[in-house]
């Protein structure tokens, strides 16, 4: 098979290349500080002895385990600590597709990049089902979409790119899809903290078998660098996925393991909601640019991504190169996230340069 580049790297290439001041709003990259606890405990880690430099538990340093299962309300057997959610994502895949129950994952449209390629690094084949039009679920599409075939249905919540949080009970909708037809359902929780509806509720609070929530630090404690994340599987579906992540990788890495630990014990819920403030600012102040340049946009419930639409000019590869040289902002194509939004950009709210970007487009589409 081929494996193609991730779009992300080469529009990210793209953009340090040009000319050019560029306001980089390509990918998630958070532009805030972790917790305080976070680079103690760092510190901290280069003054232990030699034997906190070597190997880990491969599942996962315990009291970082205990720690999750404690937040997530789990038996700590259920937890595997992951490089990233990303690793999370590909182990609980990898266990749908294991099963002897079909080859297909149906995949939300529009889709976060990574799904259909892990997908077919898996030897699955993606199916990409509509949503509703503000990425809402769209239970009776996935209904007539899912067949004996389907072995996976990964949703994303709160999304990237969308924004929309899905309200439970069209994810509980989306489990009794999963159950009829014998697939399991991933969800990809990375973004959990970023929700500003408060209306967020976790997969794992529907106590399904059929269930693994995926998610990590790398947004939440602005850590990208670290790959620090988890899943949580039902019984059955741990040992296998804790297998193949010790073969993959041995282990993750303890330092950063060791530092998340101490951060989420140590750090209150007043950074997460500051960043949290921050960025609702960033929204209020990106979209009201974008209204003043007549753009279209989707206003964000969660994550910080906001999809805009700028007539006549669509969101492919070309044009997203385009405004990087002609206006100085880079986003990312909407034709990268699937079929749902070939006509939009996705700009990534990670820069404190979020309202000059858009006061850039203004001008540019003026
Ligand atoms: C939906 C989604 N899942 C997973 C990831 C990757 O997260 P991690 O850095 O924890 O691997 C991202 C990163 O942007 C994401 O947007």
């Amino acid at each position: 098979m081929e494996y193609e580049e991730p779009k992300f790297f080469h529009v990210m290439e793209y953009a340090d290349a040009a000319d050019g001041d560029v306001v980089d709003m390509v990918s998630g990259n958070p532009d805030w500080e972790p917790p305080a606890a976070l680079r103690e405990a760092l510190s901290e880690y280069a003054t232990l002895r030699s034997a906190a430099f070597q190997y880990p538990p491969s599942e996962g340093l315990r009291e970082l385990r205990e720690s999750i299962a404690a937040r997530r309300n789990v038996d700590v057997d259920r937890v595997v600590v992951t490089n990233g959610t990303g690793e999370a994502n590909y182990l609980a895949m990898a266990r749908a597709f294991e099963r002897d129950a079909g080859s297909e994952a149906l995949l939300m449209d529009p889709v976060y990049p990574y799904y259909p390629g892990k997908t077919e690094l898996l030897g699955g084949e993606p199916t990409l089902v509509p949503t509703e039009w503000d990425g809402s679920l769209d239970v009776d599409a996935v209904r007539e979409a899912a067949s004996e075939e389907t072995a996976l249905i990964v949703l994303n919540t709160p999304n990237n790119p969308t924004g929309a949080v899905y309200d439970i009970e069209s994810v509980r909708g989306i489990v009794e899809v999963a159950e009829a037809v014998d697939a399991l359902v991933v969800v990809d929780e990375v973004y959990d903290h970023f929700d500003y509806t408060g209306t967020f509720e976790s997969a794992l609070t529907l106590g399904s078998d059929r269930v693994i929530v995926t998610s990590g630090f790398s947004k939440s404690m602005a850590i990208t660098g670290f790959r620090v994340g988890y899943a949580i599987l039902p019984d059955e579906h741990a040992f296998p996925a804790k297998a193949r992540h010790m073969l993959v990788n041995v282990a993750g890495s303890r330092p950063a393991q060791y530092a998340v630990a101490d951060a989420l014990e140590a750090t209150d819920t007043e950074y997460y909601a500051e960043t949290r403030d921050r960025l609702a600012e960033r929204i209020d102040a990106f979209t009201a640019a974008l209204d003043e340049a007549g753009a279209a946009y989707t206003r964000p419930e969660g994550a910080f991504y906001v999809l805009a639409r700028f007539e006549g000019f669509p969101g492919t590869m070309a044009n997203v190169k385009r405004l990087i040289d002609e206006a100085g902002v880079a986003g990312m194509p909407g034709e990268t996230f699937g079929t749902a939004r070939e006509e939009w950009i996705r700009f990534a709210l990670v820069t404190p340069r979020a309202v000059e970007a858009a006061e850039r487009l203004a001008e540019y589409f003026e």
